[in-house]
């Protein structure tokens, strides 16, 4: 077979001892987006043969976890389950080996066999990633980063959507190791809000404070919003427009009156 240009990273990855091309694309991915810190803790979902293991133990020389269909041979210092992870006993056992601490960062480069059927693939890509997503979120600690691979297709904006909302900052990005013709691309959430409440949820409530900028402050589940453009004594409905770590933004969608206040 040609040894030509497209398979460079085949070759470097042999070279230089990792047993997957694809380890590229994590070295890639996380010296743009800063991803893995140092004494981070990792899972990997959809990790055989492992090169992003390799990759993420050396990055982080913390607790790394393999998640896979397949079993992945012994890397040191780096421990493996083989399971499923679009079945919940998987996440209860991935939860046993991490502990109820939550990990630093969760990765996923899964993927389905390639049937050839383009639909049929972007389907089963977007299965794998959405369960990549509801695993994050059980386990992430706050602040915590998210790499997902998934397949464009025209589930793809709906994906990135639901995706964006569980982060303060997300981006999707092509490595350069990603082949050019493949239909890859990776979302990219950095972190993750553990914020009871989501853009575009409502609430009812009343307004017995404002802060220093002006804004009614309000606490919804012991989470801070700024609701814009109330005064105090006034109920309204509102819908929340942005979330940060630590507080939420909303506007008033329908105002409800006054309410009798205390002074
Ligand atoms: C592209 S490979 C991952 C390569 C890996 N990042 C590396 O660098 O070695 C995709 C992997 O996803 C796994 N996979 C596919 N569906 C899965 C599922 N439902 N649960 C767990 N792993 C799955 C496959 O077995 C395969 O090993």
């Amino acid at each position: 077979m040609a040894r030509d240009r497209r398979d460079y990273y085949y070759h470097q990855a042999k070279k230089e001892g990792y047993r997957s091309r694809a380890s590229f694309k994590l070295m890639q991915i996380n010296e743009k987006h800063k991803i893995i810190k140092r004494g981070d803790s990792v899972v990997d979902l959809g990790a055989a043969p492992g090169g992003w293991l390799q990759v993420a133990k050396k990055l982080s020389g913390g607790k790394v976890l393999g998640v896979d269909l397949q079993k992945i041979d012994y890397i040191e210092g780096v421990e493996t389950i083989q399971g499923d992870i679009n079945i919940e006993s998987t996440i209860k056992t991935i939860i046993q080996v991490t502990g109820l601490k939550g990990v630093d960062v969760v990765l996923c480069d899964a993927a389905p066999n390639l049937s050839g059927n383009w639909s049929y693939d972007h389907t089963r890509s977007i299965e794998l990633a959405t369960s990549a997503l509801e695993y994050a979120k059980r386990i992430l600690k706050q602040k915590g980063n998210f790499v997902v691979k998934v397949f464009q297709g025209d589930m793809f904006n709906d994906y990135l959507q639901n995706a964006r909302e569980n982060f303060v900052r997300t981006t999707a990005y092509s490595p350069k190791a990603s082949r050019s013709q493949s239909a890859e691309i990776y979302f990219i959430g950095k972190e993750f809000l553990t914020a009871p409440l989501h853009k575009g949820d409502e609430f009812v409530v009343e307004i017995n404070k404002l802060g220093s900028g002006g804004d009614g402050v309000v606490l919804i589940e012991k989470f801070i919003v700024f609701v814009k453009e109330v005064e105090v004594g006034e109920k309204v409905r509102i819908s929340i427009i942005d979330v940060k770590l630590n507080f939420a933004f909303a506007d008033v969608k329908e105002s409800l009156g006054k309410f009798e206040t205390s002074e």
